[in-house]
């Protein structure tokens, strides 16, 4: 059953692919934040262990809320790592994990190109598709990478 909630057929659509393009990316994200943790090494380790394993906890709680938000929208929710790797916006490419400035790096700006991303995608989705819910949701999540990406970069400066 279609939802009922003033958003027209092709407009509940368009929302589901910018999730859906979201969900790819943070999964990637998630994907690299784990390998950060697993492959860190040098004298701060557990300090650095422990910290991106609170990022990819909070990036988990993301793609859970991302992924619903698409279900509430009437649309499926992308399920697979190829079709993750297919949409995404980031690049998948091997990251030289053993050197600690360049895995802090990489999520930096990652989470600087999601934020980015989102910026466009609020707007659409406020002007374009009248669906106010994600816009508001969408805004949620563009200050957590916001905050996110000020705890890396705090790292680098
Ligand atoms: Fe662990």
């Amino acid at each position: 059953m279609k939802p009922n909630i003033e958003i027209s057929e092709i407009n509940l659509k368009a929302s589901a692919l910018l999730l859906n393009t979201l969900l790819a990316d943070e999964y990637l994200l998630y994907t690299k934040t784990r390998s950060a943790h697993w492959n860190v090494q040098g004298q701060n380790f557990i300090e650095m262990h422990n910290f991106f394993e609170t990022q990819y906890d909070s990036l988990e709680v993301i793609i859970d809320n991302v992924a619903e938000r698409v279900r509430a929208l009437g649309h499926f929710a992308l399920g697979s790592l190829k079709d993750f790797i297919d949409i995404t916006r980031l690049i998948e490419h091997n990251n030289d994990f053993t050197d600690n400035k360049n895995i802090l790096q990489t999520l930096l700006e990652d989470h600087e190109s999601i934020v980015r991303f989102l910026r466009k995608d609020i707007s659409l989705s406020d002007e374009k598709h009248r669906d106010l819910g994600t816009a508001s949701f969408m805004t949620g999540l563009l200050e957590q990478h916001e905050k996110m990406s000020w705890m890396l970069r705090s790292h680098l400066s």
